[in-house]
């Protein structure tokens, strides 16, 4: 039907015969002369249609509007040069039109695909299909093309074997509630849909399949933002006989071969590493983003028999006191740091104490008055503080202090312009193995309750549970999260130890669980592996900052999809045939 792609004509086709096909993206009338730009997967080309070649077909170039689809024959011509344009990729050449078809006229579109402007997203989300004929958004989705091919062949080329699991299955804890599907073959009886792949790779080492992997769509219905929907994509990879480090290793070697051949860039390894406790005591994040320093200090030492009540009340109570040095912050207006306060406040803190230091070190601040002399330098060397720096406290306890300063240290980064381009990985490790749930206060697993202790804690199990650490890792990119591991239990007793202090009983457990720990009693060997979530890094990849832009069709806040109308309600005859309705 073509000879040639739109956007990949260039000089040398000059004096060619082509045949393109795409869609009508720009159109103008410059004194009798239509000029079309054509659309196709591949980018653009400016088309001529001339009275003076042939009358009907300028005609019918006249009568196109934006959007048409079309099939035009002609002859690719350089442009004169004062017509060149640079910022086009065909832009030295055009093609005039000999023969034209339509192939189909188009309604005038919801918004326009040629100009970037702001378009709501329901809208945008409601015709998806045109949306996608945006350039960027068909670059997000070639990029994430791109990125699945390249890590495809990487675990190809390292013995990586793709298997695929089931969607209708079993409940698989990671923490999210189940997207259930009813069984109408077993009525009253429901399918759960997989949170991850998890339990099945497990059971494909045990299979001896030594290392597996696979583009997994996992299901969570939770609470979505712009990094969560109820439906993501992980790149879900199992290794048997493998060292946390060896497998670090392997999935380093595997983004560095990524970031060359797709975005061109040389990343350095080994990646940094930080344990839990390190990451939330120094950034007050379990994620971390490197691209600035903004150090958090904690300074309780320092306050404990403080005039400043604020802080000695606090530290008194249990508390903490951390500070951040601002470099460069003295510049804010005072409207700024208030509003710096009342970000802290939004996020949970009490207020946001600070002092501004001038030149000289000479503390600014309405709170310097409360502290000593010896309170202040002793924290102005803990921070390291220069002239020209703010310097600013959370006091509280620590479970409040340290997210607040996690949040106060992003947006300072931010307002002060402290990111630095750049690509900064860091594996976080050695989370706890649980948590309490601040709801019910009952023990629950921090990752899945597959991960094995490590070696160091695991003497803590029976005691004190809280204090054991797993064989995590967790990959961070620029603040983001972008990969979850663990080695794994691969002895059934302690699988069965560690569900126990779930508060799994052994009749639930065997319904839930039994075929796991079966297969852990026919020879299981120790495993382990991780899963990448893939929309956040194309995500970050794509330079973006919600990963809606890098799914085609994804879902709204409130998970429904504007374009197909789901979810949506059913009919009573299929409620009856599921017996779900008398
Ligand atoms: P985890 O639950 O951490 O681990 O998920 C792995 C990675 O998937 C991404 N991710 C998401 N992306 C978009 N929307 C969501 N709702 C969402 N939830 C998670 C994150 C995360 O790091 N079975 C384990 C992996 C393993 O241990 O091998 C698991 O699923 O980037
Ligand atoms: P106040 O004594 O409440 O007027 O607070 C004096 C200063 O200390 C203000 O700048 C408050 O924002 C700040 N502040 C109050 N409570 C805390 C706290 N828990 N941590 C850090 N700063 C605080």
């Amino acid at each position: 039907m073509r000879t040639n792609y739109c956007g990949r004509l260039r000089a040398e086709n000059q004096g060619e015969k082509v045949v393109l096909c795409g869609w009508v993206h720009r159109w103008r009338d410059h004194g009798g002369i239509v000029f079309i730009d054509l659309r196709d997967v591949t980018g653009l080309v400016q088309l001529a249609f001339d009275p003076e070649r042939s009358g009907e077909v300028h005609s019918i170039g006249h009568s196109l509007r934006s959007e048409d689809v079309l099939r035009i024959e002609g002859t690719v011509a350089l442009r004169p040069v004062e017509t060149i344009n640079p910022g086009m990729a065909t832009g030295e050449v055009e093609v005039n039109v000999t023969e034209v078809e339509v192939f189909n006229r188009a309604e005038t579109p919801p918004f326009s695909v040629e100009e970037r402007a702001d378009v709501e997203e329901v809208l945008r989300l409601r015709y998806r299909y045109i949306d996608l004929r945006r350039e960027e958004m068909r670059d997000n989705l070639l990029l994430r093309h791109r990125v699945t091919r390249s890590v495809r062949s990487f675990l190809d080329s390292h013995d990586f074997v793709e298997v695929e699991t089931p969607v209708l299955t079993k409940s698989t804890p990671e923490g999210a509630r189940d997207f259930l599907v009813p069984c109408r073959l077993q009525p009253r009886k429901f399918y759960a849909l997989p949170q991850s792949p998890q339990l099945f790779k497990q059971l494909l080492m045990v299979s001896g399949l030594d290392r597996y992997y696979q583009f997994a769509h996992a299901f969570r219905d939770e609470d979505l933002r712009a990094d969560r929907q109820p439906e993501h994509t992980q790149i879900d990879v199992e290794m048997s006989f493998m060292t946390v480090p060896e497998i670090k290793a392997l999935l380093e070697e595997l983004l560095v071969s990524l970031f060359a051949e797709v975005s061109g860039d040389e990343l350095q390894t080994p990646f940094p590493s930080m344990t839990y406790e390190e990451a939330l005591l120094r950034y007050g994040s379990d994620k971390p983003d490197l691209r600035f320093g903004l150090p958090i200090v904690d300074v309780s030492h320092i306050f404990r028999e403080s005039g400043f009540a604020v802080f000695a009340r606090t530290l008194k109570d249990g508390g903490i006191v951390r500070a951040i040095r601002a470099p460069g912050a003295a510049k804010l207006s005072r409207r700024e740091i208030d509003g710096l306060t009342d970000y802290a406040v939004s996020e949970g803190a009490k207020g946001l104490a600070y002092l501004i230091i001038r030149e000289g070190l000479e503390v600014k601040s309405p709170i310097a008055k409360f502290m000593s002399a010896g309170e202040i330098d002793s924290t102005l060397a803990a921070v390291g503080a220069e002239a020209g720096d703010i310097i600013f406290f959370v006091a509280d306890r620590e479970k409040v202090a340290v997210p607040v300063l996690g949040a106060v240290r992003n947006r300072l980064a931010r307002e002060l312009d402290l990111v630095q381009p750049g690509w900064k990985f860091l594996w976080v490790t050695d989370f706890p193995m649980f948590r309490l749930d601040d709801d019910t206060g009952e023990i629950v697993a921090e990752h899945h309750p597959f991960t094995l202790p490590n070696e160091e804690t695991i003497g803590y199990l029976e005691d004190e549970p809280l204090k054991v650490r797993g064989s995590l890792y967790d990959l961070v990119l620029n603040g983001v999260e972008i990969a979850s591991g663990s080695l794994r239990i691969h002895k059934p007793d302690l699988q069965r130890k560690i569900l126990h202090i779930l508060g799994h009983e052994d009749h639930q457990m065997e319904a839930d669980f039994g075929f796991l720990m079966e297969a852990l009693r026919y020879g299981a060997p120790p495993h382990g592996g991780l899963a990448f979530g893939l929309d956040r890094l194309v995500m970050l990849m794509a330079g973006l900052d919600t990963i809606r832009d890098v799914i085609a069709f994804p879902k709204t806040q409130s998970g429904g999809c504007p374009l197909t109308g789901a979810p949506a309600t059913v009919g009573k005859r299929q409620l009856k045939e599921l017996k779900l309705k008398q």
